[in-house]
């Protein structure tokens, strides 16, 4: 009688096994790099040089999010407020507070005008660095993409 299964398949299930136990030293290897909290920065949090709390400013107060979180609906990025938004109440309330002594001084002088020209393009999601210079009562700023090329050139001129 002529064999059914020819000669190789004696090796299947062995061979099976083999890839089930690949594949699942592959999967358990994924699972502890990318699920752990270092890759997925659960817990992130960096060191803010002003102790903000959003318990005093959300729960407490009720500021809608959008009052300092302006750009959430129309970015894929959220924005930091600017620090004239803390300032539009800091200047009445705690205004002498140590913990505010770095908005105060951010804050003194406005933008009063701004001018850019592009240079390169800069892709969405390209890493880049900003880069400012004072220049008297305006600022050079310059934007430079992840292959050192500058992509933006501006200057921000400041009120006195
Ligand atoms: C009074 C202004 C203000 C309001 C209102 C506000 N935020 Fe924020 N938010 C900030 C500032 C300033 C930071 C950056 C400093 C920090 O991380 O504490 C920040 C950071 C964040 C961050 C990132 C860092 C973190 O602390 O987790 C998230 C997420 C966030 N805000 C969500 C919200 C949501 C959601 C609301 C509404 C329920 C809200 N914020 C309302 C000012 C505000
Ligand atoms: C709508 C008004 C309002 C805005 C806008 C606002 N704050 Fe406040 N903030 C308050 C009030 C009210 C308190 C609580 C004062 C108290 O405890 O009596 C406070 C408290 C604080 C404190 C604690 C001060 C202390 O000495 O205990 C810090 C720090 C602070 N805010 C930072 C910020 C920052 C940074 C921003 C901008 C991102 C901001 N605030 C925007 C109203 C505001």
């Amino acid at each position: 009688m002529a064999n059914t299964f020819p000669r190789w398949a004696n090796w299947l299930p062995l061979k099976i096994v083999i890839c089930l136990a690949v594949l699942g030293a592959g999967v358990t290897a994924g699972v502890t790099y990318y699920f752990t909290p270092k890759y997925t920065r659960v817990g992130y949090m960096p060191e803010q040089p002003v102790p903000f709390s959003h318990r005093i400013h959300v729960d407490q107060l009720g500021l809608d999010c959008r009052y300092c979180h302006s750009y959430v609906e129309k970015s894929k990025h959220s924005n930091v407020p600017a620090t004239q938004t803390c300032m539009g109440c800091h200047q009445h309330v705690k205004r002498d507070s140590s913990k505010l002594e770095l908005v105060r001084k951010n804050c003194t002088r406005p933008v009063k005008g701004f001018s850019f020209r592009g240079k390169a393009p800069l892709f969405d999601l390209a890493p880049f660095r900003l880069m400012a210079t004072p220049q008297g009562n305006s600022v050079d700023l310059q934007t430079v993409g992840p292959d050192g090329k500058i992509a933006m050139e501006a200057n921000a001129e400041l009120a006195d």
